[in-house]
C-alpha cells in the first residue's frame, strides 16, 4: 500500500506535458487481437492499467516490445482464455471479449474489475454481442461466449449511452458480415480515436463522435501505426490543480477541443484561459475561485471523471456550489475524506452541496478510486500542514508520474 506525504499550502505553477489517454489506449491494445499483422502505437501512457493490458496480451501469446513506441505482433496469439487475476484488475478487460470471439469463435473471460464507483453492469455489451450473433452464457463469475462464423451486422439502438458498450459493439462489427449501425452511441473523443485506429487497419467506420456510427464489416484487418490522443482527464486534473492553488499552468501536448465543457466551467470559476493548437494556459493567480453548479453528463457534457476534482474546487471557492452526478451511483466515496480535511459538504441524493471555505486543513486520508485519489492529492497540496494520502496505488492506474509532475509545479510530495 503506497502513501504520499504532502506538505501543503503550495501554489502550483509551470508547464506540464500531458500523457496519452488511458481510456483510448486500453481498448486499442485489446483490438490488436483483431489483426495478425504488426502494430506500432505512439503516446502509450505508462500506467499500471496499461501494463496489465500488455500482460494480458502477452499471456494470450502476443509478442510485445515496449520502448518509447509500443510494438505489438499479434500473429502468435493462440489462447482465448485470459487468467482471472489479470482480468479482475481492470474494467477495460471487458473489451477483450469481442476481439477474442472474432478471432477464435469462442472466448471465456471472468467478469471485469475496475473502480468501485457504481454497479457498472455489462448488460449492454452482452446484449450487443448477442444481437450481432454471439451465444453468451453468464456463469457464476465468468462469461462463456461463442459464435459460429462471423458476427452479422445489425441495427443496434443502445438503451443507455455507454462508452464501454459502444466500443465493444464497434470492435465486433469491424469484421462482421454486413453493416452495423450503433444508434445512441457514446460520442467521447476516445470513441473517435478507436475508430481512427481501426480504420487505419482497414476497417470501414464512419460517424464516430456523433450519436450514430455506421460500420461496414470488412474481411480482414492489416497492421498499422497509430498515435493515441492526449488524456483529457489528466489535462483537466492539472488545470484544476492550478485553479485550486491560485497558480498559473500551461498544459502541453493536449487537445483543447476535447475539454470544452471543463474550460467553460473553469472560466465561470474566474480562471483566465488561453488555448493554442495543442496547449491550454490557465491563470488563477491572486484570485479565489467562484463556486460552480455542475451536472455530469455523457460527452460533450461535463465528464463524470472530473466530478471529484471540481468538488475540491467548490470546497475552497467563494459561495455555495452543487454538483450532481448522473452517470454512476456511487461516486461520492471521497467526500468523507474531504470533510476530514475541513470541507463543508452535504450529500443530498446524487448531489453534493459544497459551502466554500478559504482553506482546508491537513489530515490522514484514504483513496477510494482513481479520480478521487488525484483529488485528495491536490487537496493535500493546498491544505494547511502535512497530509498523508493512503492507498495511492489507485492513482498510478490512471495518471503517469502524477506526483513527479506535481512536484515540478511546486508541490512537495514524497512517496512513502
Ligand atoms: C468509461 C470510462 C470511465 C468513465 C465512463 C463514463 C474506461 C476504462 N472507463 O467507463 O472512466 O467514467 O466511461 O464516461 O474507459 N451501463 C449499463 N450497462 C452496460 C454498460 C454501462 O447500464 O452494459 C451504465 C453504467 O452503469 C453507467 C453508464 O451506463 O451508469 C455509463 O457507463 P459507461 O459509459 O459504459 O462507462 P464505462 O465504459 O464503464
Amino acid at each position: 500500500m503506497d502513501k504520499f506525504f504532502i506538505i501543503g499550502s503550495k501554489s502550483l505553477n509551470g508547464n506540464v506535458s500531458i500523457s496519452g489517454s488511458k481510456n483510448a489506449a486500453l481498448p486499442i491494445l485489446f483490438m490488436s487481437i483483431l489483426t495478425e499483422e504488426k502494430i506500432k502505437i505512439r503516446n502509450i501512457p505508462n500506467l499500471t492499467d496499461v501494463n496489465i493490458a500488455l500482460e494480458l496480451l502477452e499471456y494470450l501469446g502476443a509478442k510485445i516490445k515496449h520502448q518509447k513506441i509500443l510494438y505489438i505482433d499479434p500473429s502468435s496469439i493462440n489462447n482465448f482464455s485470459p487468467p482471472y487475476d489479470l482480468i479482475k484488475k481492470i474494467r477495460a478487460s471487458i473489451w477483450i471479449l469481442a476481439p477474442l470471439l472474432t478471432r477464435f469463435g469462442k472466448a471465456k473471460i471472468f467478469f471485469p474489475g475496475g473502480c468501485q464507483i457504481g454497479k457498472r453492469p455489462i448488460d449492454l455489451h452482452i446484449k450487443g454481442l448477442i444481437k450481432l450473433g454471439a451465444t453468451i452464457n453468464l456463469e457464476k463469475n465468468c462469461i462463456n461466449a461463442s459464435i459460429k462464423g462471423r458476427f452479422q451486422g445489425k441495427y443496434i439502438l443502445m438503451k443507455k449511452n455507454s462508452v464501454g458498450a459502444t466500443i465493444t459493439i464497434m470492435s465486433a462489427a469491424a469484421l462482421a458480415q454486413g453493416i452495423t449501425v450503433i444508434d445512441n452511441a457514446a460520442q467521447e473523443p476516445e470513441i473517435i480515436d478507436i475508430a481512427n485506429f481501426l480504420n487505419t487497419l482497414g476497417a470501414n467506420i464512419i460517424g464516430a463522435g456523433s450519436n450514430k456510427i455506421f460500420i461496414t464489416g470488412v474481411l480482414k484487418l492489416k497492421g498499422g501505426t497509430h498515435q493515441i490522443i492526449p488524456d483529457r482527464i489528466e489535462t483537466g486534473t492539472f488545470l484544476v490543480a492550478a485553479a485550486v492553488s491560485q497558480g498559473k499552468i500551461i498544459c502541453h501536448n493536449t487537445e483543447p477541443k476535447h475539454l470544452k465543457s471543463v474550460l467553460v466551467k473553469l472560466t465561470e470559476a474566474g480562471a483566465n484561459i488561453n488555448i493554442g493548437k495543442n496547449w491550454i494556459k490557465l491563470d488563477m493567480r491572486g484570485k479565489r475561485p467562484k463556486s460552480l453548479n455542475i451536472h455530469t453528463a455523457p460527452y460533450p457534457g461535463f465528464p463524470t471523471d472530473m466530478q471529484s476534482q471540481f468538488a475540491l474546487l467548490n470546497t475552497i471557492s467563494k459561495g455555495v456550489g452543487n454538483i450532481t452526478e448522473t452517470i454512476f451511483e456511487n461516486r461520492f466515496n471521497y467526500v468523507s475524506e474531504l470533510i476530514n480535511m475541513g470541507a463543508k459538504i452535504k450529500i443530498k441524493k446524487n448531489t453534493i452541496v459544497c459551502y466554500g471555505i478559504p482553506i482546508l486543513s491537513s489530515a490522514n486520508v484514504f483513496c477510494t478510486d482513481l479520480r478521487a485519489s488525484a483529488t485528495l492529492v491536490l487537496a493535500g497540496c493546498i491544505s494547511k500542514g502535512v497530509t498523508i494520502v493512503n492507498k495511492t496505488q489507485h492513482l498510478i492506474r490512471g495518471y503517469e508520474l502524477f506526483h513527479k509532475k506535481l512536484n515540478k509545479l511546486g508541490a512537495d510530495i514524497t512517496m512513502i
